[in-house]
């Protein structure tokens, strides 16, 4: 009992006692205490904590690591580290530590940041913020308040955190779309009338593309507005790394993107960029989105670290070409054996094969664990209950040693799963 209760007891105020009291405690006194955690949760996290077992990659012990979004290693590079290091000695670890909205010291390596990553994609202007999640909770905010009469369109499998950030934004009335299905979409839109179009360039759970040249004509035919989620092209893709969009010259067409740099750039952080179509706002999203009040501003040591890394960025294409070669070999050896899933071909570093049962992916992911291998299993809640994946990420780091090793681990594991039973393999609509 907290001391405020036992005082009110002790003075003998019941009604404001009652105030006290929670749900909990009342259920209690009737002798049926509440169940804490809620079932249905403990029943769905029960998938993820059975796929994913005890273990993890330990690359020091020469595991393999396919599971990782650090496509282009910064996230283990000495000279970055060292910046973020020296930067925490210099500043200390919370540089700012106060939430979002309040102003910065001019010099701010945020602010530094916020024009390089402008720059560097061509945009208008740019907000950082702590992660692609907050990006897109908080854009949605922006974007969607007090306006519950804007429709809200995402593929079938636009990332989660926007759903997230409609639902924080009061909006669980979601039109969804059909996986790049862009008639499907125009349909929607001539029934519900234009709205805020969400998809990401390349979609994390498949690797699949979206088709981005006609999401913009689309989006300038019906009046919409086009948010488009860069977390895994941003870094790889273009001369620079400045992104898919930037690189197809869309830039002044799509209003928002918005990018985890936890991914290629490997440092935790996220970004939003706007174009000048949307005008001058950004001091609006830097302090009035809920995020930005409540929760603490991005650090400074993040920022040096990141300036540091859109620098090597633009230096180091060679990395980039490495990766696509070692992308392409990967996925041409699978087609070679056999594996010839709906998303084995393409070009981006995600291969997910798609195989069903959650027993049969789970046994598999452990074979490969076993091997050293350590893919990235997507079971339910993450894919649908009945298509449970086994994706791949593919990143510089790994060397042609060890991505043959995880070809001979697939070849040998062939008979076993038999590959052309699998969903992907059955022309099954997964869309
Ligand atoms: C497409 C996409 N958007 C947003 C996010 C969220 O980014 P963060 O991990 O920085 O919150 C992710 C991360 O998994 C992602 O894949």
């Amino acid at each position: 009992m907290l001391r405020s209760q036992k005082l009110l007891k002790a003075v003998k105020f019941p009604a404001l006692l009652a105030r006290y009291q929670s749900t909990a405690e009342q259920a209690a006194a009737k002798g049926k205490p509440l169940q804490i955690m809620s079932s249905a949760f403990v029943q769905k996290t029960k998938y993820i904590r059975t796929a994913f077992g005890d273990l993890y990659p330990d690359t020091t012990r020469g595991d393999i690591d396919m599971s990782s979004c650090d496509y282009l290693n910064y996230a283990l590079h000495p000279y970055l580290n060292k910046i973020d290091g020296e930067s925490i000695i210099r500043r200390g670890r919370i540089s700012f530590n106060r939430s979002g909205c309040y102003v910065r010291p001019p010099a701010s390596s945020v602010y530094r940041l916020e024009d390089a990553i402008t720059e560097h994609t061509g945009g208008y202007q740019t907000c950082f913020v702590n992660s692609g999640t907050e990006a897109n909770v908080a854009i949605f905010q922006a974007i969607l308040e007090n306006r519950p009469e804007l429709p809200i369109y995402l593929d079938k499998f636009s990332h989660a955190t926007m759903v997230l950030g409609a639902n924080a934004a009061g909006r669980s009335d979601i039109l969804t779309f059909k996986h790049n299905r862009l008639d499907h979409l125009r349909k929607m839109i001539d029934e519900n009338g234009p709205g805020l179009i969400g998809v990401d360039s390349v979609y994390s759970a498949y690797g699949t593309v979206a088709p981005l040249e006609q999401l913009t004509e689309l989006t300038r035919d019906t009046g919409s507005i086009l948010l488009v989620d860069e977390s895994h092209t941003y870094g790889i893709c273009g001369e620079h790394g400045e992104g898919v969009v930037k690189e197809l010259g869309l830039e002044k067409d799509v209003h928002v993107r918005t990018m985890s740099t936890g991914k290629a750039l490997g440092a935790g952080g996220g970004a939003i960029v706007l174009n000048e179509a949307v005008g001058d706002h950004i001091e609006d999203i830097r302090k009035g989105t809920r995020m930005s009040i409540f929760s603490l501003a991005p650090q400074d040591c993040i920022a040096d670290r990141l300036l540091e890394t859109l620098r090597l960025l633009k230096e180091e294409k060679w990395k980039r070409t490495d990766l696509y070669d070692k992308i392409k070999y990967f996925r041409e050896s699978c087609m070679e054996m056999g594996y010839n899933g709906l998303f084995v071909k393409g070009e981006t570093p995600i291969i997910t094969f798609v195989i069903g049962p959650v027993d049969m992916a789970t046994e598999m992911y452990k074979d490969f664990v076993e091997k050293q291998i350590f893919p990235s299993p997507h079971v339910y809640p993450a894919s649908p209950r009945n298509r449970t994946a086994v994706r791949f990420t593919v990143c510089h780091g790994v060397t042609y040693e060890q991505l043959n090793h995880v070809l001979d681990t697939l070849r040998n594991l062939r008979e076993k799963y038999k590959p052309e039973t699998w969903v992907d393999a059955q022309g099954i609509d997964l869309f």
